[in-house]
This record gives C-alpha cells, structure tokens and sequence, in this order.
C-alpha cells in the first residue's frame, strides 16, 4: 500500500517508516524539518535498503501539501507531524494552533478532496486528566491542561466529528504513553534539539558525559519513592502499533482511539536504577522542585489495543534502556 508520512523524520515518525517499509508498504514522507533531521532518511535506508520519497513540506502551505497528493495516490495517511514541547506550548500557544491544528485542517481537506480516508493520528496521554483512577483506560475523564495537550483533543474531536458526518472513514487515534529507546540496530533514534526536555535523553546524554546531571523534578509525588511514575514504551512497539491500526484502518469504517502503553509505570528513581545496572554506568543526579503540569503517575490500561487490534508491548525497561544507550554512543 502507498502510505503517506506526515512527520516521518521524526523520532516515532522514522521508527514507523521503518516498519512500514519493512512490512512491504510503499512510503513517503512529509516533513518540514522544524524538529528533525534530513539524515533521517538515511538512516531509513541504511536500516531498510530503501530510499523512501521525501518532499519538505510544511502541513500549513495548502499549495504545497497539496501537489504531494497529485503526484502521489495514497491508500493512508499516517499524521504524526506537529509540534510537541508541553512548555514552549504554554508560552507560545499560537504556533501550536497554527502547527498542529491549521496543518491538521489542510491534511483532512485535502485528504478528503482526493478521497484518501484511511487515517491514523497520533494523540498523546496528555489528554488524559490528573484526576483520573489509574490504569488509563480509553473512556478515562479527558482534560487538557496545556495548549500541546489541547491541539491533541480537538483534533480528535475533529476526527470523530468528520467520521459522524461521513462515516466512510477510517481513522483511529493512538494515545502514546512515554515513548523511549532507540530502533534496536543502533542506527535510529531520537535527536533532541539542544537540552532535552525529556527524561531518557537527557539520562543518556549524562551517560556519555555531554550534560553533568539529571535534575529530578520533585521526590515529594504521592508515589511509592515520592517520584513521578511514567509508562515508559520501546519505540519500537510504538511504531508496531502504528502498523497494527493501519491495517484495522484499511479494513473498516471506524472511529476509535487507542492507548499504547505497557500498563507498567515506573517512577524516575526505577528509571536512573534500571539504566545504571544496564549500562554499568552512573548517573549523578540532585532533586529539584516539581515541574509545573507534571503529574504524579500516569500509566496505561491498552487491553483494548490488544483486543482489536492484536497489539502489546513486548520490550521492557532494561530493552529501552540497552537501545536508548547504544544509540548515544552512535551519535556521540
Ligand atoms: C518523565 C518523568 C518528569 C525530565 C512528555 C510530554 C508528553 C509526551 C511524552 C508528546 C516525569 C521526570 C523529566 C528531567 C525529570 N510527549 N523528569 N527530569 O512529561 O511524562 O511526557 O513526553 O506527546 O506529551 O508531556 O515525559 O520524559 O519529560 O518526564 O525528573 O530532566 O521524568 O518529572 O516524572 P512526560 P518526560
């Protein structure tokens, strides 16, 4: 199938290329590389064998969206381009508007106007309210509490609204939990612009000596060592996901969202733990006030992923923690 990419040098965009390719599909790839990196796709075809057709192209320019789906005739689009920094987003929610939902509008119009109407999207756990009974299940309560976390529910709500009115579409919405680690070959992985905000690469970027020390946000959550407790996921499995819900896509008119987490939550402490007797490494770290809009603990319920769509996670925390370190010694 000719499946287009929205995002795909992206760190869960490549890894899903990656599968898609490897699974026979025929992909390409839209990226205005405001987050990412062109030496992606040669990490795709180093991995893959294959050159897959990439256009730089921001989702909010119509014009140039547009000629992609006149060369191109898709069966699917995979839309994971957007912008995802929960901070920069307070400070600057217009860009998020602008990015995630004027780039979402032009994508489903267009999409629409040249009958492609097999989508996955992905959403985030950030729609997810703190107040909330744990494991996450699908019909959880849902309250935003940042622009980021915003832009993720009403484009789902957009998502349904267009498969109410229409209800031809496939599409189906993948709420990721904590996405780490690296493609198990040591030859993709994330590349974080400037300090991570994220908590794997910046432990990794500690291990290979580029930042002194991990401040850990808070030892004071209700939790059972006092710090923030996360559903940490391989993007491996990630991206597995994204092939598993292509495939339910193609077959079915439906609107369905989904959580893709392990259903395990680890706190920060098992995290630094778990990473030091992997890699044999230590990393030095000082508690530090809470980060505002952290939550204590959020993890996932994904039995409705692996009722309909045949998917689980299979790596663990000590795989995430072996890929995420062999990858930073690759890039240095
Ligand atoms: C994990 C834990 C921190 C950094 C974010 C986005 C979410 C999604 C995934 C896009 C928390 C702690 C972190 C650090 C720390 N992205 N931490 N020191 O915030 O759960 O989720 O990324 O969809 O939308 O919100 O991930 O890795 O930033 O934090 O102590 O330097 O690590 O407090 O408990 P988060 P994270």
């Amino acid at each position: 199938m000719k499946i287009l990419v929205t995002g795909g040098t992206g760190f869960i965009g490549s890894h899903t290329s990656i599968e898609l390719v490897n699974d026979g599909h025929n992909v390409v790839i839209v990226d205005n590389l405001c987050n990412s990196n062109i030496d992606t796709l040669d990490r795709i075809r180093k991995i893959t064998g294959i050159k897959v057709k990439f256009y730089d192209v921001d989702l909010t320019n119509y014009k140039d969206l547009e000629s992609v789906f006149i060369e191109n005739k898709f069966d699917a689009v995979i839309h994971l381009a957007g912008v995802k920094a929960v901070n920069e987003s307070v400070q600057r929610p217009l860009k998020y508007f602008m990015n995630n939902l004027n780039g979402t509008v032009n994508l489903l119009t267009i999409m629409e106007k040249y009958s492609v109407k097999r989508l996955v999207f992905s959403s985030s756990a950030t729609v997810y309210g703190k107040m909330n009974d744990l494991p996450l299940k699908e019909d959880s309560t849902l309250d935003v509490t940042n622009p980021y976390g915003r832009t993720k529910l009403m484009i789902e709500e957009m998502l349904e609204d267009i498969f109410n009115s229409s209800p031809n579409w496939g599409i189906a919405s993948l709420r990721y939990f904590n996405p780490i680690g690296a493609h198990s070959s040591g030859l993709n992985g994330e590349i974080p612009r400037g300090i991570p905000n994220n908590i794997m690469p910046y432990i990794t970027q500690v291990a290979v000596g580029k930042l002194d020390m991990l401040s850990v946000y808070g030892n004071d959550y209700p939790t059972h060592d006092g710090s923030g407790i996360r559903d940490y996921i391989h993007v491996e499995d990630l991206a597995k996901g994204h092939i598993l819900a292509l495939e339910k896509v193609l077959k079915n008119n439906l609107y369905e969202v989904y959580n893709l987490g392990t259903g395990k939550g680890y706190s920060v402490f098992e995290l630094i733990s778990m990473f030091e007797k992997t890699t044999g490494i230590e990393i030095p770290y000082k508690i530090v006030d809470r980060r505002d809009g952290d939550v204590a603990a959020c993890y996932a319920d994904s039995t409705k992923a692996f009722k309909d769509l045949g998917w689980k996670a299979e790596k663990n925390l000590r795989d995430m923690c072996i890929d995420a370190w062999k990858w930073q010694n690759n890039i240095g």
